[in-house]
């Protein structure tokens, strides 16, 4: 059955690859983004019902996190739009161990949309696609929480488990935990880069106050400054967040890709031997 989905964030990590899988199975596709026409930008509440009229299902991706002020006030206004909109169905990515993305869960919950919440652990993509991939090209990182283990995801698992649910009504209304299978120190994670690329990278750690202070002392604006402090305090620091969860291989019946898997992948493209543009 073809379905028309609607997909917020769909030129990002886990959007664009929820798209290209739902192209190929002939699903119709529109992209929510600010640069997509019809535009969707979750600042202007007024984009939203143009960016959902016409459409049967939606992924939502909200940018930058579920945790930022504001972000309550988007999820409402989104799901009451999306319902009066004719929607039957919404998928929300969600964070891992973020207490503060829970009152968006529950909103979801409660908006008389069939839903399924899919609570992502930190993303492998982080280091080949997203903030961690300039240290990195770099070849010095610095990074507090050094006993934190995380077990990453594979965003490429995410949109495997994001286009069952969104076609699949048996996960309507529940909540699935998606991890990676090994749990990883960011000390383990540079090591596994630098030893696949041969390339010589730097790991050092850093107190948490200290990093704060020198993304403030970098001009990072302050909202994205509390942003990282509240992802590493709050969802890196508590030992009870990083459990691995076997969702992926119940939902997809195989197991989800390994951290090995992911560098040796992303090493093949070559990402991470690419020149550093020195910028003035
Ligand atoms: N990274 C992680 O480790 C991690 C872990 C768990 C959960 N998450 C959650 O993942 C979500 C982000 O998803 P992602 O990593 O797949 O996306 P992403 O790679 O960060 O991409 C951002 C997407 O959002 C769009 N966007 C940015 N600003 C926007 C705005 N004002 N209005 C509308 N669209 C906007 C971008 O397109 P345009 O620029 O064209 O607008 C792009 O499509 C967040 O809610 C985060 O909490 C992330």
């Amino acid at each position: 059955m073809e379905n028309k989905i609607l997909i917020i964030g769909g030129t990002g990590k886990t959007g664009s690859r929820v798209a290209e899988r739902l192209n190929k199975l002939n699903q119709t596709v529109r992209i929510g983004s600010r640069s997509n026409t019809p535009s969707f930008d979750w600042e202007d509440p007024s984009t939203y019902h143009e960016a959902l009229k016409g459409m049967d299902r939606a992924y939502i991706t909200y940018y930058p996190d579920l945790a930022v002020p504001g972000a309550k006030e988007a999820i409402n206004t989104i799901t009451e739009t999306a319902l009066k909109a004719g929607l039957e169905k919404v998928v929300l990515l969600s964070g891992k161990g973020e207490k503060e993305a829970e009152a968006c869960e529950e909103i979801v919950a409660n908006s008389g949309l069939n839903y399924t919440l899919v609570r992502a652990s930190w993303f492998n993509q982080n280091f080949s696609e997203s903030f961690f991939l300039d240290p990195i090209l770099a070849g010095h990182v610095t990074l507090p929480m050094p006993k934190a283990e995380v077990p990453f995801v594979d965003a490429d698992d995410i949109a495997d488990v994001v286009v069952k649910v969104l076609l699949d009504d048996s996960y309507n209304n529940k909540t699935l935990t998606v991890t990676g299978p090994r749990k990883l120190t960011f000390r383990e994670v540079i090591e596994e880069i630098s030893n696949r690329t041969n390339r010589n990278i730097v790991f050092q750690t850093i107190s948490l106050d200290k990093y704060i202070k020198s993304m403030k002392n970098a001009g990072v604006p302050d909202d994205y400054v509390w942003l990282i402090g509240y992802l590493f305090k709050e969802v890196l620091g508590n030992a009870e967040n990083q459990t691995i969860s076997d969702d992926i291989e119940k939902i997809l019946g195989r197991k989800a890709v390994d951290f090995s898997e992911f560098v040796e992948k992303a090493a093949q493209t070559g990402i991470w031997n690419q020149p550093v543009v020195e910028t003035l």
